[in-house]
């Protein structure tokens, strides 16, 4: 089979799954065959064994991910090893290290721990931009801090970030910031498709999904920490908001996603 005539037939076998059927085609054949997207289109006469590319396809169209069977994701425009046993990193995040970015880029020296890490999409990428800042990485999942170990040592920052499993906060060190991406979906949520393939640990927060967030606020209140930014579910403003009502915090922020949707916040004291 042709270049061609594969791509086109995948394209058909994942209209059902997928937004972008010719784009995400093209990358399963990229990784299957060991060509660039580029070379995909200059080759695209060339004869190859389908086998292997079609059964990648297959798996795609029983909806896992494209990034679980590459094993690799984007974030902030570096490329990430993920498995099975951490989120994939979303879009939205890179908001979240925006955030972080705007605040901190001209401090001189300043530490910042990443609480649950995953893949250590949001603690690597601070490292590539923040020379001067140091870093703790913690998630509860010993299986993804060596995803995480693993994405620092692939962008050489190892030596600047410490990585430790714990219960959120709970054993953290003095540092000056805390940033985090805990689990907030409600336990009762139908997760769509794609997204069971993914770890429900890194999903689930409780009842109406607040329960890591609340624990998160009342740990970041007691530590030594003087800035907390966190995502969270675009309806979560009015719990954080209420939580926070009591703790005399000295500012509470919000920010938005590029929908204009409310999805996270920031806490100084
Ligand atoms: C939403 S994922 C975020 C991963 C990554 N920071 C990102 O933004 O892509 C949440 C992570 O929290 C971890 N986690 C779940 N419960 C935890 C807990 N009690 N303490 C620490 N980490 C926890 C999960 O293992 C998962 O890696």
């Amino acid at each position: 089979m042709t270049i061609k005539q594969a791509l086109l037939e995948a394209k058909n076998l994942l209209k059902h799954v997928s937004d972008i059927p010719q784009k995400e085609a093209s990358i399963l054949l990229s990784y299957a065959i060991g060509l660039t997207q580029a070379e995909l289109i200059t080759k695209e006469n060339y004869e190859f064994d389908e086998k292997t590319f079609f059964e990648l396809v297959a798996r795609r169209a029983e909806f896992e991910p494209v990034e679980y069977i590459t094993k690799k994701a984007n974030f902030y425009s570096l490329e990430f090893y993920v498995s099975p046993n951490c989120l994939i990193p979303r879009p939205e995040t890179e908001i979240l290290v925006e955030k972080v970015l705007n605040q901190t880029v001209n401090k001189k020296e300043v530490t910042i721990a990443d609480i649950c890490s995953g893949s250590g999409a949001i603690v690597v990428t601070l490292a590539k931009y923040l020379p001067n800042a140091t870093f703790f990485a913690s998630d509860i999942s010993a299986e993804a801090l060596e995803i995480a170990k693993h994405n620092a040592a692939k962008h050489n920052v190892s030596e600047k970030i410490k990585f430790y499993t714990d219960d959120l906060a709970q054993n953290l060190p003095p540092c000056d910031i805390i940033i985090s991406n805990p689990p907030y979906i409600a336990d009762s949520y139908k997760l769509p498709n794609p997204v069971k393939y993914e770890p429900s640990l890194a999903l689930l927060g409780g009842v109406d999904g607040s329960d890591l967030l609340k624990r998160l606020i009342i740990q970041f209140h007691k530590h030594s920490a003087k800035t907390l930014f966190c995502e969270f579910g675009y309806d979560q403003r009015e719990i954080v908001q209420n939580f926070c009502q009591n703790l005399s915090f000295k500012s509470l922020d919000f920010y938005q996603d590029y929908a204009g949707l409310t999805r996270g916040f920031i806490i100084k004291k």
